[in-house]
């Protein structure tokens, strides 16, 4: 098992990593404090499949388990459905205290941390992801929200989980799209801050692919490490540590929306790092054979480079004009200066923007 720690004050906590870590949870309940009552939030899907698995490491922590079911799609990520849960847990509550635990991939995350940070003004929540997008990256950071009609993730809150748990062992059922999505995620890792990890991922990519223990560890591992230092420096999102996170990903949210959401957040970011990484060539930041470099490895881990063809050029600049700093005028792109190394580029033209788009 290998330990993370994300510090942040009287708000750190551990991200424990490794295949079987799960077996640790009774003691880690224990050794935290969480509470008497565990509320256990998960799809139907992730349930069946390892709702007892979990429910049987909490009971041997001696609490009490309820499992409350959210529909396995984006759409629960709503206000309604954190106030249906919210309903629901003062039913559970009574008179003891009551700790929550988010088990699932993304949506559950988001959303169980935002009921956790506004149920009676913040209460303990522990986050299990089981996907790997989930383990790479989305459990780690304390950032919970919902969206509304208006756009993603526009209610929200920081509030960091008490414990992070990625047990490699439940990645097994993952189906192979959702693998490549979180991949997506750890190359970023990789191009954004250690060109020695981007290099470990070409080479192990086939283990990788296969879920060998060893290399997703690793993987999820140094994934994991990257971004506790940066939520650590950058808790808030207020000193701009936490920007080069968005490495390829304002061109990625705009060919994933313009997509209607037919592609996953991951091969957007994929193709969205290869796009950041033709801007950087373009802007004279980058040499085109590392940027040569990244896309060759998006595309031998078999996700896309190239934006699909059934996804209209007119759509993602619809998207990209959508998005209120790009249509400002004031868009800053992370580019990359080399493997490893991102530079902020503030007011990049639009013009160039769109023509990068139109050029596919
Ligand atoms: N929860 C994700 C983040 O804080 O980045």
């Amino acid at each position: 098992m290998k330990t993370i720690r994300v510090s942040l004050e009287d708000r750190s906590y551990a991200i424990h990593i490794g295949s079987g870590v799960l077996r640790s949870l009774p003691r880690l309940i224990r050794a935290n404090g969480l509470g008497r009552v565990a509320i256990i939030i998960t799809t139907p899907r992730v349930h069946r499949l390892l709702g007892r698995l979990v429910s049987g490491e909490l009971r041997r922590a001696g609490v009490d388990i309820h499992i409350l079911e959210v529909p396995d799609t984006e759409k629960s990520k709503s206000a309604d459905e954190a106030l249906r849960l919210i309903e629901k847990i003062t039913r559970l509550e009574k008179s003891r205290k009551v700790f929550l635990v988010a088990l699932g991939g993304g949506v559950v995350g988001d959303l169980t941390g935002f009921v956790a940070a506004i149920y009676k003004r913040g209460i303990p929540y522990i986050q299990i992801p089981t996907t790997l997008l989930a383990q790479i990256d989305s459990s780690i950071g304390g950032k919970t929200a919902v969206d509304t009609a208006f756009g993603k993730n526009l209610i929200g809150a920081f509030h960091q989980p008490r414990l992070v748990l990625s047990d490699t062992r439940l990645l097994k059922t993952l189906p192979r799209r959702q693998i490549l999505s979180g991949l997506a995620e750890g190359i970023k890792y990789g191009a954004i801050h250690d060109a020695s990890f981007f290099a470990f991922i070409e080479k192990a990519i086939d283990q990788i692919l296969a879920l060998e223990p060893g290399a997703t560890s690793r993987l999820i591992e140094t994934s994991s490490r990257i971004k506790a230092g940066i939520v650590s420096r950058d808790e808030r999102d207020t000193k701009d540590a936490r920007i080069i996170l968005n490495f390829g990903h304002t061109f990625g949210h705009a060919v994933e929306a313009a997509s209607r959401f037919k592609i996953t957040h991951g091969e957007a970011v994929a193709i969205g790092m290869v796009l950041a990484c033709r801007l950087s060539e373009k802007l004279g930041l980058l040499d085109a054979a590392s940027a040569r470099r990244v896309s060759r490895l998006i595309q031998k881990a078999g996700l896309p480079a190239t934006i699909p063809s059934f996804v209209k050029t007119a759509s993602i600049l619809k998207a990209l004009a959508h998005d209120k700093k790009f249509s400002r005028g004031k868009t800053r792109f992370v580019c990359l200066t080399r493997i490893g190394q991102t530079r902020i580029k503030e007011n990049v033209s639009p013009a160039l923007i769109q023509n990068l788009i139109k050029e596919r």
